[in-house]
């Protein structure tokens, strides 16, 4: 049988249920940070820290692992398994960008737990700063820029990106 070198026509099935399961694990990332937040104005306080905030931070440190183990099995998909070539009469300007926010997306997916782990089990107190600030912010700048792309192909180029990351084509 001959091995087709072309690319796939969807994002495979793991890749996409990767895919949204990280989407989700971000929101709480963000949701869940509340429980530091929390955890400080008790601590300021002389109060306790609520039961909440304390599920909140373990559930951090816990989603936060699961981010990086499968953004790093999504990597090795990406590389064995290959994605779907950028949709015909997309603008090369467009493309570019977009390849270069998915490559930053996947930084960031790396960096923010790498970071936490960092400063949080490795004493590398100089790794707190971006993890709260620079590189939070990229990507969130990354997730909103990465959104609006997709509705854009969706909406504005109707082509079939969101298909081939959601029930495929
Ligand atoms: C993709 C994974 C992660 C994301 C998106 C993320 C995101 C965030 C965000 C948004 C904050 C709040 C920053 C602020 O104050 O504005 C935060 C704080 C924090 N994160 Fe993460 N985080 C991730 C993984 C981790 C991991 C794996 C650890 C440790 C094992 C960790 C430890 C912490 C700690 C200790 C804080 C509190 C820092 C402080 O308030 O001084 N994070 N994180
Ligand atoms: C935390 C939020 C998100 C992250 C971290 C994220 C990450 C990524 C990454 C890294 C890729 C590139 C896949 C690859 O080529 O290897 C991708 C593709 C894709 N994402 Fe997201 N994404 C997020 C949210 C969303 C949302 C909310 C939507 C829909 C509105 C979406 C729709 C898509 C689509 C349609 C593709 C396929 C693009 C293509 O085929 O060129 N993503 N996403």
């Amino acid at each position: 049988m001959a091995v087709s070198s072309q690319a796939p026509v969807n994002f495979s099935v793991a890749q996409r249920a990767l895919h949204w399961l990280t989407v989700l694990l971000i929101a709480w990332q963000f949701i869940a940070a509340s429980g530091f937040e929390a955890a400080e104005e008790a601590r300021d306080a002389g109060t306790e820290v609520a039961g909440w905030a304390i599920v909140f931070i373990q559930s951090h440190f816990f989603a936060g692992f699961a981010i990086l183990a499968f953004t790093v099995l999504r990597l090795i998909l990406r590389f064995t398994q290959g994605a779907p070539a950028a949709p015909e009469g997309e603008p090369k300007a467009l493309q570019l960008l977009a390849t270069i926010t998915h490559g930053l997306i996947y930084v960031t997916l790396l960096g923010m737990p790498l970071t936490g782990i960092g400063f949080k089990y490795l004493g590398l107190d100089f790794l707190h700063f971006p993890h709260v600030g620079p590189l939070k912010g990229l990507m969130i700048v990354l997730i909103a820029l990465h959104v609006i792309g997709a509705l854009a192909q969706q909406f504005y180029f109707k082509t079939n990106v969101m298909a081939r990351m959601t029930r495929g084509v």
